[in-house]
C-alpha cells in the first residue's frame, strides 16, 4: 500500500512535469522571442535557490565596499555583463531580451533581495538552461566576482555620470569605433560633420 502510493505520486508527478513542459512549448514553440509565463518565472527562480548549497548562499562579501572596489566592479561590469544586462542592470539590450528565460532587472526587489552569497555563486556558477554564463573561468579571482556583487548593490542607486564613464567601458565593434573617432574630429574641428548616410543604425 505504501510504496504503491509513492509510487503513485511519483507518476503524478511525471505528468505533471510533461504537461507542463508541453504547455511551455506550446505557448510559442521553442522561439525564444517569448516570454516566460509568471508561473514558469517562480518555479524556475524556486529551483534555482533550492539548487544552491545553504553553505553557498550564507557567504558574506569579503571584499569591503570601498569607492575603489566599487568602481573595478562598475568597469567589469561594463565589460562583461552589460551585453545582456545594460549598464544600469535594466536589462533592455538587444541581447537580453531575445534570451529566453530573459535576464530580470538587477534593480528590482527579486535580485536585491538575494544573499549576497547567491549573487556571488550565480556569477561565478552560471545558471544552466539559461544565457546567464559561469565566469569563474575566466575571473582571475573571486574577487573580482565579489567586487561585482559590490556593484549589483549599487545598482539601484546608480548615477548618470557613472553610466556615461561605463559607456567608455562596452565593448565596441569596428562601426562603433568609427562613429566615435568621426565624433571625436568633429568636435576638435579637423573634420567636417557626418554626413547622414554614414549614420550607424541598430
Ligand atoms: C549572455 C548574456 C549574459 C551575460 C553576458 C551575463 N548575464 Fe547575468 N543573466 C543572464 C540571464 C539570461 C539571466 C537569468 C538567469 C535565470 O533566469 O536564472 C542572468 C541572471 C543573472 C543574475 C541573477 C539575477 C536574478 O535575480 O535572478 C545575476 C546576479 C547576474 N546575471 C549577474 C551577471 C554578471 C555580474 C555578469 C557579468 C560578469 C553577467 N550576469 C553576464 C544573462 C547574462
Amino acid at each position: 500500500m505504501k510504496a504503491g502510493r509513492i509510487i503513485l505520486i511519483g507518476l503524478a508527478a511525471v505528468l505533471l512535469a510533461i504537461v507542463f513542459v508541453g504547455f511551455s512549448l506550446l505557448h510559442n514553440g521553442v522561439s525564444a522571442k517569448a516570454t516566460p509565463t509568471a508561473i514558469e518565472v517562480m518555479m524556475a527562480r524556486k529551483a534555482r535557490h533550492m539548487a544552491l548549497p545553504a553553505s553557498a548562499r550564507s557567504l558574506a562579501n569579503p571584499i569591503p565596499a570601498t569607492p575603489e572596489n566599487l568602481r573595478e566592479g562598475m568597469l567589469h561590469f561594463a565589460d562583461h555583463c552589460a551585453i545582456c544586462h545594460g549598464n544600469d542592470g535594466s536589462c533592455d539590450t538587444m541581447m537580453g531580451s531575445g534570451l529566453y528565460p530573459k535576464p530580470p532587472d538587477l534593480r528590482h526587489e527579486e535580485t536585491q533581495k538575494l544573499s549576497d552569497g547567491e549573487l556571488f555563486w550565480i556569477i561565478e556558477n552560471g545558471v544552466r538552461f539559461t544565457g546567464m554564463p559561469a565566469f569563474s573561468t575566466h575571473h582571475s579571482a573571486p574577487e573580482d566576482s565579489w567586487k561585482l556583487v559590490l556593484f549589483i548593490r549599487h545598482l539601484p542607486q546608480l548615477t548618470t555620470d557613472e553610466k556615461m564613464e561605463m559607456e567608455k567601458y562596452n565593448p565596441k565593434g569596428p562601426d562603433d569605433r568609427k562613429e566615435e573617432q568621426q565624433e571625436d574630429e568633429f568636435l576638435n574641428g579637423s573634420a567636417p560633420a557626418r554626413k547622414p548616410e554614414e549614420h550607424h543604425h541598430h
